[in-house]
């Protein structure tokens, strides 16, 4: 991240501070349609558009300790098996047969020794997904083994950081980051280090819960007693960029306050000071929501389950801290970002409620909660037009507002 940024970013939280309204040029944004929100056949066009063919965060290839190891990730509804096939290499098959859909593997997560057997017929595979014996094969007329290895997934890495993209003309993972690719060197992906991944199954619609990290508007409401203490939401920045990714930049009410639970942990080596003296938080369109911080950063993502129930992840990453235990402070810093992360998760489950009622006739956003529909527009422009019914189309404002 580079001082011209970071200053722009500064002169933009002045800016925020002291404006008395939304700048001339911010247009009133329309109500995002309730069935949005509550309608299955919605969901069934985000699981088409969006799930199926968007880079997803899966994992850190130290949850992929060994060649061979594999983790079966079903996160988009299909059976996918995320397999380290060499020292430093990583790749994503369908765990799915080419004889008649037998599985491969059936465990969350093992390690495999050299290749894998499908469960049915005994089929064998290796680590590459060529297909390599068959049994009885002398029955089999006119097999074309090479025409029949395991069908592969769009894996690509940011570091050690994992993704997937179901989508068979995915471009590259570096082009859909766009600037986050750049701004998250400062984190050193090639080394940084898997702590924790746990999750919460929660009663809601995903952009419930997805939302109420776009904004700070809540703190004062639902998290008065911790986030709200320390972040000055009035000056908060909040920067647009393309393909429905965003940034948010909240300033600590104290300029040298340092979160008491992290003091004397080791940081990042190279990380830039916007993370140190303020509140920095990325979305990754659709479902990833970072924010970071100088000694460790945890990745959230949120999976849709059906129309009102979702899971939340959580994925803790510090810096390398070499052999040896991790730092002793990392068990309560969990658990304390735990605590804050169920005041929300408690409001949206009654929210959920809420908006499977008559009174719920919409979403009314203002300024400072304009990452929310900037997120509404570009999932309207993956979909496209034409599926979405009338009434629950989103109206492009923002696009003026999007920096590149
Ligand atoms: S389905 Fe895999 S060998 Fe038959
Ligand atoms: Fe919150």
């Amino acid at each position: 991240m580079d001082q011209c940024f970071i200053d722009h970013v500064y002169a933009g939280c002045e800016y925020e501070r002291i404006r008395k309204g939304p700048p001339d040029e911010f247009p009133a944004l329309p109500p995002i349609p309730a069935g949005r929100y509550t309608d299955p056949e919605f969901q069934a066009l985000e699981q088409r558009f969006i799930w199926q063919k968007s880079w997803l965060y899966a994992c850190h290839m130290n949850e992929l300790p060994h060649v061979g190891s594999y983790i079966l990730w079903t996160k988009t509804n299909s059976p996918i098996m995320i397999v380290r096939t060499g020292e430093d290499e990583v790749r994503a098959f369908y765990n799915t047969c080419r004889h008649r859909g037998g599985p491969l593997v059936e465990d969350a997560c093992g390690r495999v020794k050299g290749g894998f057997s499908c469960k049915y017929h005994g089929w064998a595979y290796d680590l590459e997904g060529r297909l390599k014996g068959v049994r009885d094969r002398r029955d089999f007329a006119d097999l074309d083994m090479d025409n029949l290895h395991l069908v592969s997934v769009a894996c690509e890495r940011l570091g050690k950081w994992v993704f997937i993209n179901e989508d068979p003309a995915a471009g590259s993972l570096e082009d859909a980051l766009g600037p986050i690719a750049r701004h998250w060197q400062q984190f050193d992906p090639d080394n940084i280090r898997h702590i924790s991944s746990y999750g919460f199954d929660i009663e809601c619609n995903v952009k419930v819960m997805l939302e109420a990290f776009f904004e700070v508007y809540h703190l004062k409401n639902i998290h008065p007693e911790t986030a709200n203490r320390f972040l000055d939401h009035s000056a908060t920045n909040i920067i647009l960029w393309p393909n429905g990714h965003s940034l948010m930049v909240t300033p600590h009410r104290n300029p040298d306050w340092v979160d008491p639970g992290t003091i004397g942990m080791q940081e990042f080596p190279g990380v830039s000071e916007l993370p140190v003296k303020t509140n920095v938080s990325y979305n990754v369109f659709p479902n990833l929501v970072t924010p970071v911080a100088p000694t460790g950063i945890p990745f959230l993502t949120f999976w849709p389950v059906s129309h009102r129930s979702m899971r939340v992840e959580c994925h803790w990453f510090a810096p390398d801290w070499g052999n040896g235990k991790r730092h002793s402070l990392w068990d309560k810093r969990i658990e304390n970002f735990n605590s804050i992360l169920q005041e929300d998760i408690e409001l949206v489950q009654k929210i959920q409620r809420s908006i499977e009622s008559p009174g719920f006739k919409g979403v009314r956003l203002s300024y400072q909660e304009r990452r929310i529909y900037h997120w509404h527009e570009e999932l309207d422009r993956r979909i496209g037009t034409e599926p979405i019914p009338v009434n629950l189309r989103v109206k492009p404002l923002l696009s003026t507002m999007i920096e590149s």
